[in-house]
């Protein structure tokens, strides 16, 4: 049985992961890896398949950046004649980039079997492209494999019959817990001269953040005041960095003494970075799930969350992006203790094999 794995952008790196490392217990899968070039920087994309033991891709579809229509389109016009050439059972995408929607539109358009691996999650903000994407691939998949019981029951409102959803539990949480003693060896704390528990690691790259100067100032305030207190490091994404040195916003940054721009991290680096913070500040969904784990609190800058356990649960609060919000959160961050929240249930290492498990008997 043939199944082409679809990757494309940094998070999807760590979900494949142990996806790809489960076949190899499956001798009746064919795994098919297909990167669609969608993040093609080394320290967006090459760095993870080598720390990560990724195998290399057997196609990559190269499409790059470009405007989500044109992004989606290129995705959608290069996948298809590779559909057509390796003829798989089934197409497995994961998370909600753009390449998980382009994939799953040409998989289904030819009759081919889609999974969704980190299914249901819903923010309830569709001016998010992720949203759209979530909303879009769920809509059209034959399985869907959820993280956390929320999920389930976003599936269940939207009418996805029961039979097609299954629990269990995160696959990034997988790759977290197998590589969380080999990032102990990154030396990234002395390299920077950070102390374990006495910095915050800060990352942002949502449009609604960093694409209009208003939002980003905003944010920039509540910094100024977090890091005269308390060291920040920002490993800064591309985006992130293009709008900056394309507004009046960096000279802001710059008169920051505490705060540390970096280039984006490796995973391992970036894994020993969360794990010794005091605290995380991030729009990123991955990482409200990544601090849960680690109990590091973890402060979001964005209205809502798609991944609720991580604030029920978890060591996640939901603050937005205004600093009268963000400030006194921080407060009461510092007078708490530094590790707290549980682990959701699942969150085990074993997502992956689950999955392989499931997809042996429904396919
Ligand atoms: C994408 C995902 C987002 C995910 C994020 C993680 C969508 C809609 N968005 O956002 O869900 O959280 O990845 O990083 O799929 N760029 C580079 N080098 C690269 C990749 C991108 O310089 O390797 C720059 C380019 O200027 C590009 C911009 O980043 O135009 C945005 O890249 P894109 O893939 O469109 O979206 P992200 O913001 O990375």
């Amino acid at each position: 049985m043939k199944i082409i794995n679809v990757v494309g952008a940094r998070p999807n790196f760590m979900k494949i992961a142990p996806l790809m490392a489960a076949y190899k217990n499956a001798p009746a899968i064919q795994p098919v890896l297909v990167h669609t070039g969608q993040h093609y920087d080394e320290r967006m994309s090459d760095l993870f398949f080598r720390q990560l033991g990724i195998p290399q891709p057997q196609v990559n579809l190269g499409v790059g950046s470009g405007s989500h229509a044109a992004q989606t389109a290129q995705i959608m016009t290069a996948f298809e004649p590779i559909l057509l050439e390796q003829k798989p059972q089934a197409v497995l995408v994961v998370g909600d980039v753009n390449s998980t929607i382009a994939c799953g539109l040409v998989a289904v358009k030819l009759g081919v079997k889609l999974v969704h691996v980190e299914a249901g999650l819903r923010s309830g903000d569709r001016t998010m492209p992720e949203e759209i994407n979530r909303l879009l691939t769920d809509a059209i998949s034959d399985l869907l494999f959820c993280t956390e019981p929320a999920g389930v029951e976003n599936l269940a409102r939207e009418g996805v019959p029961a039979e097609k959803v299954f629990l269990v539990g995160n696959v990034m949480i997988d790759t977290l817990l197998k590589n969380r003693q080999q990032a102990e060896d990154s030396p990234i704390l002395e390299q920077l001269s950070l102390q374990s528990e006495r910095y915050a690691v800060l990352t942002l790259h949502r449009p609604a953040n960093v694409d209009d100067p208003a939002v980003f100032g905003g944010l920039l305030s509540a910094l100024e005041a977090i890091q005269k207190d308390l060291p920040i490091v920002f490993p800064i994404h591309p985006r992130t960095m293009r709008n900056l040195s394309a507004s009046n916003l960096a000279g802001r940054i710059e008169k920051m003494s505490n705060l540390r721009l970096i280039e984006p991290a490796g995973y391992l680096d970036f894994l020993k970075l969360m794990a010794h913070a005091r605290l995380v500040l991030t729009d990123s969904g991955g990482i409200q799930e990544e601090t849960t784990i680690l109990r590091v609190p973890c402060l979001t800058l964005r209205e809502n969350t798609e991944r609720p356990i991580t604030a029920q649960f978890g060591s996640n609060r939901i603050v937005g992006a205004d600093p009268e919000n963000i400030l006194p959160a921080y407060r009461q961050v510092m007078s708490g203790p530094p590790r707290t929240g549980q682990i959701p249930p699942l969150w085990d290492g074993h997502a992956a094999q689950r999955i392989v498990k499931i997809l042996l008997e429904k396919l």
